[in-house]
């Protein structure tokens, strides 16, 4: 009996250690989480009331995304997440902007994760996610789809760039830059569109990502429009995307390009032109070479083609 009786205490001790051990570490995980937000702060995607994704889609924001400035220092970031891509997909912010990201998602669940930061979100079809974040140090922060998405899933990738602030250029000076001379002035309206919706995979500097992404520099470019049907090739493989292997110097590239339709006939022309004559493009192109118009873009339109359809046009240019 008494031998019972001392067991009995025994266990119990332990009971009370181990009580004692949970609520100390208990204590220990929720003052870590505390530290953690007051040294890195929160950015906790909101989101605001489920809508039909359509509506969400034809609102002016997302229906033409881009980089808006909202204030002296202010910032807003339009973006559509589609499978494989971010629209936009390469986007530039001072250093020290105060960045409100306003998201959705075109089809599936995607993620929009910014490395180097805790920005982490998902982008639902329906809903609008919505953070703001300021970037304190300038430099390229890459963007990932933390959600699988679909085959090209590890291919949906963006980036920012931060630039360094120089101060007049927050206070507003009234010198306006120069103005580029009219006769290039469409150029900068074909860099803006190359930048903003192709620069994320073929870069900026058009040399693609090898393996995945295709360069258009190197007189890549200016050799798909010399074939027989090359514009059009060129035009259809914006407006259908591709699928399936491709040789480009000898290396081959899976990757898998989206359609965009979605794009107007004016910035479908004007990215192409960009990857026609920047990169020391234009010094390779043919003779009688005009640059792309959008009524090109426009008769290409409505032909409802296959990537498959594509690729063959493709291999009918003879470059393999
Ligand atoms: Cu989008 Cu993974």
């Amino acid at each position: 009996m008494a031998d019972n009786n001392s067991a009995h205490h025994a266990v119990e001790r332990f009971e009370k250690i181990w009580i004692m051990l949970s609520l100390v570490l208990l204590v220990i995980f929720v003052s870590l989480v505390f530290y953690a937000v007051s040294i890195h702060g929160a950015h906790i995607g909101h989101a605001e009331p489920r809508q039909d994704p359509q509506k969400i889609l034809a609102m002016p924001e997302f229906a033409d995304p881009g980089v808006v400035q909202t204030g002296p220092n202010s910032y807003q970031v339009n973006m559509v997440a589609q499978a494989f891509s971010f629209i936009p997909g390469d986007i530039e912010v001072p250093e020290g902007a105060e960045v409100t990201f306003r998201m959705t998602s075109r089809d599936v669940i995607h993620g929009f994760q910014v490395r180097g930061t805790n920005i982490n979100v998902e982008l639902i079809p329906g809903d609008i996610a919505s953070l703001t974040y300021t970037f304190d140090r300038p430099g390229e922060y890459l963007i990932i789809c933390n959600q699988y998405c679909g085959v090209a899933h590890q291919n949906m990738l963006g980036k920012i760039h931060v630039g360094e602030t120089d101060a007049e250029q927050v206070a507003g000076t009234d010198d306006e830059p120069a103005e580029a001379p009219a006769a290039d002035a469409w150029m900068a309206d074909a860099e803006r569109a190359w930048n903003s919706q192709c620069a994320a995979c073929h870069g900026r500097d058009g040399s693609g990502a090898r393996g995945a992404f295709p360069p258009l520099a190197d007189g890549h470019a200016p050799a798909l429009v010399a074939g027989d049907g090359g514009r059009e090739y060129l035009i259809n493989v914006v407006l259908y995307g591709l699928a399936g292997a491709i040789e480009v110097d000898g290396v081959s590239y899976r990757g898998m390009m989206p359609g965009m339709a979605r794009l107007s006939d004016e910035d479908i022309a004007a990215a192409l032109n960009h990857s026609l004559h920047a990169w020391g493009n234009a010094d390779e192109l043919p003779d009688a070479f005009a640059r792309v118009t959008s009524d090109e873009v426009a008769q290409q339109r409505d032909r409802g083609l296959s990537t498959g359809d594509v690729l063959e046009q493709r291999k009918a240019l003879g470059l393999d």
